[in-house]
């Protein structure tokens, strides 16, 4: 039998006359919403928020509890399948987020957290999560709430009236919930846990009538025949664990497990509504409570322990590269129950970062049998925890995921008659296509060139584009086709190198030429330049920015050539004139040429592009786009270093580059810190293409002797430090910003 706190309702109906009165065990509360709602002008949306109440403290003097206030809500607008969310969080975030970073919890890359303990140490608490300017008000004599002007609060006549609204997305909603069935108890008997295991009571009201107006592109809307649903979560009963730990002078809430979870709920077409959650340890994976509720037309309650929320598909955000199933079947084997939940949006993500990570929370379309009979429904399911991202590795590797895959898209192996006419003509030139066979092109032009894409790189340009959108204050969500366009104008360029070079290896690969002969080569690989112009066009982009971005397009494929023209031609002409004088400035600066035209001109102008789209002012583009040359530059000056003092598990043999008579820059800034002797004995050594490991080892050990190699560190450093000095201050601390911050000492801590 379960034992309930003094001032928790025992079993029995509930009295909410008694039970939205404040709750003097109460350490966590929330209060929960979410309507499916039609306007008057027939437009589908759903909008859910909850308002979070935790306690933090006790007042020094007065003893009174203290507490920390959140709050989120978002609105899918299941029509034109966009989704605005908003989060709230007290001033308190900052030091409270300062205490979570010190306990270890949060990311677990450690560039991340340093790049979030500088945004905590400046007083910011990065976008999109947002601090209330005014101090959050709660009065449970009758549950009033006002975070914010985000009202929440319960009417004479016992409904509840719900005020929210997004200034910057100028969208909101104020609504009347009115409930049309008793407040129900979830779990056992009222009983549930909390997110990190603690008890608390549960009850909701399935079914309430809803009223009042949306609040779309600042217009009001009425709204007719809407539904919604009311949660209302209290306790957090962990005194013993927090005396336990106490004692030990230690702090109680590291020492709790984070819990994830799933959870259901659904208003059916038939009058009965269901709710379900599975919540699972983080840490063991252990499944903690399983747990269904059923209201039938008529009230009853019934109740399962054993269920199944089954993932059917993989849907993964293009903002936090996290993985979430949107599409999923719920099975309760004791019971006949069989429901197929559909997002009605894929992308229904709230990204926040200091009240929780990312997490899925949105409306779905609800089908299936339950007791042999066929319903239909909708609801709405919240995914929180089991995150697949934690660190930089893990993200890079679901950004290339997600490149191939839209690189897929777009040149299918198996393309169809419109895939192909898609990238050769359009319908106002179909006739192109007369006499173009479908198999031809796709083994001379699709096939070579997924040769190489399916192997994956290095996502990073890619993700540059969206994320630099996303940091001047722009939605990368519109975006996501720019995926693959970096990976093809890169890939490009690899192949047709490839044949310059007469290299046989590539990824880890036969290179493209080896299988498919150069001229098929060659082609397919400049073909890749235009097939990634074609992702440029983007609804709803003005045609100013499409020219700029158009313009920066080639601007990186001149000067990606012009680089290329150098680097085949080679620098050698220039080391007879440096060994003697010993002044090694011009060669550095050619050196630099080349790194900076293949490589820091193209980052930098894929970032302008992406910044570009997201409405930059002129001042954040150019901060944005020498950022990431600063960064492509000190990537090539790192894999300099790397070459000379070895790459992680030994992807690449050491000192290839002697080896194959390179100038890097390490050996150009060696000539200034040389003796004569020693420079002609340097590039006799280097010039020589030395193969043996001894000749290589004793080069590697003089260009670390006269500190060249230490000095391209720094240097790299340098670069990236000083180009963040000035875009820091022009773009508002946001979750894109940490990335980028964090990028930057990725790339120079690399050893890979
Ligand atoms: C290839 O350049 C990359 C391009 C931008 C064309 P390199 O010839 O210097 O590099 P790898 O060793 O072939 O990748
Ligand atoms: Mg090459
Ligand atoms: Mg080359």
């Amino acid at each position: 039998m379960q034992q309930y706190p003094k001032d928790w309702p025992g079993p029995g109906p509930i009295d909410l006359t008694i039970h939205d009165l404040p709750h003097a065990s109460s350490m966590t509360e929330w209060w929960y919403f979410h309507s499916h709602i039609t306007t008057v002008d027939k437009r589908s949306l759903a909008v859910f928020g909850s308002f979070f109440r935790i306690i933090k403290g006790k007042d020094k003097i007065t003893q009174e509890p203290l507490y920390a206030h959140s709050l989120t809500w978002a609105i899918s607008d299941l029509d034109r399948k966009t989704y605005v969310a908003q989060s709230l969080v007290d001033k308190d975030a900052v030091a409270m987020g300062k205490k979570k970073l010190e306990r270890g919890e949060g990311s677990r890359d450690p560039r991340l957290r340093r790049a979030m303990a500088e945004v905590l140490d400046k007083g910011n608490i990065p976008h999109p999560d947002r601090m209330f300017r005014q101090e959050p008000f709660v009065n449970l004599k009758r549950l009033e709430l006002d975070f914010d002007g985000n009202l929440f609060y319960k009417k004479d006549d016992g409904s509840y009236q719900v005020e929210l609204f997004h200034k910057e997305e100028n969208i909101g909603c104020s609504l009347n919930l009115i409930p049309q069935k008793p407040p129900t108890r979830h779990g056992d008997n009222g009983v549930v846990k909390g997110t990190k295991g603690e008890d608390m009571f549960y009850y909701f009201i399935p079914r309430c009538d809803v009223q009042g107006s949306m609040i779309l592109d600042g217009l009001n809307i009425p709204v007719t025949e809407s539904s919604g649903w009311y949660d209302h979560e209290f306790g957090g009963h962990r005194a013993k664990a927090e005396q336990e730990a106490a004692q030990k002078g230690e702090d109680a809430a590291a020492q709790e497990h984070d819990i994830a979870w799933n959870w259901l709920a659904a208003q059916l077409d038939d009058g009965s509504e269901l709710t379900a959650y599975t919540l699972v340890d983080e840490e063991t994976q252990e499944v903690l409570e399983n747990r269904i509720v059923l209201i039938d037309a008529d009230n009853n309650r019934s109740t399962f322990t054993q269920i199944e929320f089954t993932p059917l598909n993989e849907w993964t955000s293009t903002r936090t590269f996290n993985t979430y199933p949107t599409n999923w079947k719920l099975t309760v084997p004791e019971s006949d129950i069989e429901l197929d939940l559909q997002g009605s949006i894929d992308d229904q993500e709230f990204v926040t970062l200091i009240s929780k990570p990312a997490f899925w929370e949105g409306r779905c379309e609800v089908s299936g049998n339950i007791n042999g009979k066929k319903v239909t429904g909708r609801g709405y399911i919240e995914r929180s925890g089991f995150l697949t991202i934690d660190d930089l590795d893990s993200f890079f590797k679901a950004v290339s995921r997600k490149v191939r895959e839209s690189v897929r898209a777009l040149i299918p192996l198996e393309p169809t008659y419109e895939q192909v006419l898609s990238l050769i003509a359009d319908k106002s030139t179909e006739h192109y296509m007369d006499g173009v066979s479908i198999e031809q092109f796709r083994d001379t032009m699709i096939k070579p060139v997924r040769e190489i894409t399916d192997r994956g790189g290095k996502a990073w340009r890619s993700y540059a584009a969206l994320a630099c959108c996303d940091v001047v204050g722009g939605d990368s969500r519109q975006y996501v086709q720019w995926l693959a366009m970096p990976e093809l104008m890169h890939v490009g360029s690899l192949i047709v190198d490839d044949v310059q070079d007469r290299s046989v290896i590539r990824r880890g690969g036969k290179t493209c030429h080896e299988i498919y002969g150069d001229s098929i080569a060659i082609n397919a690989g400049t073909a890749c330049y235009f097939m990634g112009q074609k992702l440029l066009r983007v609804d709803n982009i003005s045609d100013h920015a499409l020219l700029r971005i158009y313009d920066l397009y080639f601007a990186a494929l001149r000067a990606g050539h012009a680089g290329q023209a150098i680097d085949i031609d080679g620098l050698d002409a220039y080391m007879p004139q440096a060994i003697e004088t010993g002044d090694s400035q011009e060669l550095e600066e050619r050196v630099l040429a080349i790194h900076r035209l293949k490589t820091a001109v193209p980052a930098g102008t894929l970032s302008r592009m992406g910044s570009i789209a997201g409405g930059g002012t002129e001042e954040q583009v150019q901060a944005v786009g020498r950022f990431f040359e600063s960064i492509g530059l000190a990537f090539q000056i790192i894999d300099d270093v790397l070459n000379l003092r070895g790459f992680k598990g030994n992807l690449k043999s050491r000192g290839e580059d002697i080896a194959q008579g390179k100038i890097t820059l390490p050996v150009a800034k060696a000539i200034s810190r040389l003796s004569l002797i020693e420079r002609q004995w340097l590039w006799e050594k280097v010039s020589s293409k030395p193969q043996d490991q001894e000749t290589i080892e004793e080069v590697i050990a003089k260009l670390e002797e006269c500190n060249a190699i230490n000095d391209c560190d720094d240097m790299a450093k340098t670069l990236v430090e000083e180009a963040w000095e000035k875009l820091d201050p022009l773009v508002e601390d946001s979750m894109p910003k940490l990335m980028l911050r964090s990028f930057g000492w990725y790339v120079l801590e690399r050893h890979y």
